[in-house]
């Protein structure tokens, strides 16, 4: 959801006011997917590199998680939706750990959508706690294979992405979902996420269903995954 900050500059406020209105860019998006029927979202909220930012800025974004969740929860909730965090929570605050233990346990028996919401993550972050709990479960060696080892990602109960969506003009990954994306299509746009919508998702989905999928084979079959070591 990148795009945020240049969106707020470019109208001479805040970026803090640009995160805001990327809150409602989020909303606006989950409800589009749900009625397109689709069945996982997962966004990219906070990255395992972003305390890097001004300190206020970092306060600012702990604190909208608090009032996204108290403004909005309970409508996506109404909706079908379920709310799903990836990322390491020990380093964020008891408050937010509340807020977002909140968000999950209002939506646990929502199935309509899955939105994950991917915070304080970072995609080799993710590799390492796989590995380090596979691991701690004894698992030795010979046991690592892609299919044990996802069995232990963050994101274990949601198929890998078939659309990968980044805003605001960059063209990179930036440790998102590093494991998951391997045959995920990549789709880059100049939209800045506060102006993301349905336009913009349903011209992606559009540019998603003119591509050829081939998974590194001949035909449009996703691998599966290896269950032997190299
Ligand atoms: C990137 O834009 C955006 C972020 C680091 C924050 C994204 C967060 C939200 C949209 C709010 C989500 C909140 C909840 C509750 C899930 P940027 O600041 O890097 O923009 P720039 O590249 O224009 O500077």
């Amino acid at each position: 959801m990148d795009g945020n900050g240049r969106w707020a500059n470019k109208r001479f406020m805040p970026r803090a006011f640009g995160h805001e209105q990327g809150v409602d860019a989020l909303v606006r998006t989950v409800k589009a997917c749900v009625v397109r029927g689709i069945d996982y979202l997962t966004v990219f909220a906070f990255s395992s590199e972003n305390w890097r930012r001004p300190a206020d800025e970092v306060s600012g974004l702990m604190s909208l998680v608090l009032v996204a969740v108290a403004r909005h929860v309970e409508r996506l909730a109404q909706e079908g939706v379920r709310i799903r965090i990836v990322g390491d929570r020990s380093a964020v605050s008891e408050k937010v750990r509340a807020s977002w233990d909140k968000a999950e346990a209002a939506t646990q028996h929502n199935s309509k959508l899955v939105l994950s919401v991917a915070f304080n993550y970072g995609g080799r972050w993710d590799i390492v706690q796989a590995c380090q709990r596979a691991v701690a479960d004894g698992l030795g060696a010979a046991d690592i294979t892609e299919a044990a080892l996802s069995r232990y990602m963050a994101l274990n109960y949601a198929p890998d992405p078939d659309l990968f969506i980044r805003t605001g003009g960059e063209l990179r990954i930036s440790n998102f979902l590093l494991w998951q994306t391997a045959y995920s299509e990549l789709y880059f746009t100049d939209c800045l996420w506060p102006e993301f919508g349905e336009a913009e998702l349903d011209a992606a989905i559009a540019a998603f269903a003119r591509r050829e999928r081939r998974f590194g084979g001949v035909d449009a079959a996703p691998p599966a995954l290896a269950t032997q070591g190299a």
